[in-house]
């Protein structure tokens, strides 16, 4: 007997039957749903589903328990295999691929400098999609880890990422257009900020007046979490000052 399974499955079960009630499911109704949550598990969308419409509300009572800056959802494209970079992601080389610098600092919550920090980064490519996921892109391109400077500071350039469209042609994108919705994120900037010692910061970081910003359909962005349109010597300028906690800075619910 697992207290915390059985404590969170009854709640679940305890929501759903009250919708079910209060909406007047009938069993035609209920059957279709079984038969589209049959074909979601079918083309193996149930981890975009769920992340689609829950992953942020894991990723906001996190926020509410941190002290450190704001985290976001992971996504599916993150690697443990990328390689170290030391001035700018190996990205592809054409004139019309927008230059970005993305630069700041990493602090814990007390404002102290850390130690043996190092920041992956990960993005889409120009054309919305991600190394080592996406057929034709090497695996090396556009995402990397930084090791930041013994004063706390970091700086790597790259170019732009564009608004992504998660997977449209299975049963998560019908049912986002069947509500109404669309598929699009705002252009982003995924980070892992990892410290010894320190909880580890996952976030990424949106651009003021970007398409699809105030209307996320990962339901994503926070407003810190928009940088501010900054350009400097042609590159447009990503800052962010990070802030991290140490570990154990609270007890989670089943402890
Ligand atoms: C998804 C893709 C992303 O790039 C992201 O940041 C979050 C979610 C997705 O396809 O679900
Ligand atoms: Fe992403």
């Amino acid at each position: 007997m697992n207290k915390r399974v059985k404590d969170v499955v009854d709640a679940i079960v305890s929501a759903v039957q009250r919708v079910l009630d209060e909406r007047e499911i009938t069993e035609s109704e209920y059957r279709t749903a079984l038969h589209y949550l049959m074909k979601v598990a079918e083309q193996g969308e149930t981890a975009l589903l769920c992340d689609v419409f829950l992953n942020s509300t894991v990723v906001a009572t996190k926020a509410r328990l941190s002290s450190g800056s704001t985290p976001a959802i992971e996504g599916p494209y993150y690697r443990d295999d990328a390689p170290l970079v030391v001035d700018r992601l190996k990205t592809y080389d054409t004139d019309d691929h927008k230059p970005l610098l993305i630069r700041g600092t990493v602090k814990g919550v007390d404002g102290s400098v850390i130690d043996d920090v190092t920041i992956d980064v990960w993005h889409s490519t120009p054309d919305g999609k991600y190394s080592g996921f996406h057929d034709g892109i090497p695996s090396d391109f556009y995402r990397g880890k930084l090791r930041v400077r013994p004063d706390g500071s970091f700086r790597v350039h790259t170019t732009m990422p564009v608004a992504y469209q998660i997977p449209n042609d299975g049963p998560t994108g019908a049912l986002l257009e069947t509500m109404g919705g669309h598929s699009w994120r705002p252009a982003h900037v995924h980070f892992k900020v990892k410290a010894p010692g320190y909880e580890t910061l996952t976030t990424q970081y949106y651009f003021e007046g970007g398409d699809w910003v105030t209307d996320d359909c990962c339901n994503g962005v926070e407003s810190s979490l928009i940088t501010p349109d900054m350009v400097e010597e042609g590159a447009r300028v990503m800052n962010i000052e990070f802030v991290i906690e140490p570990v154990l800075a609270h007890a989670g619910a089943n402890s």
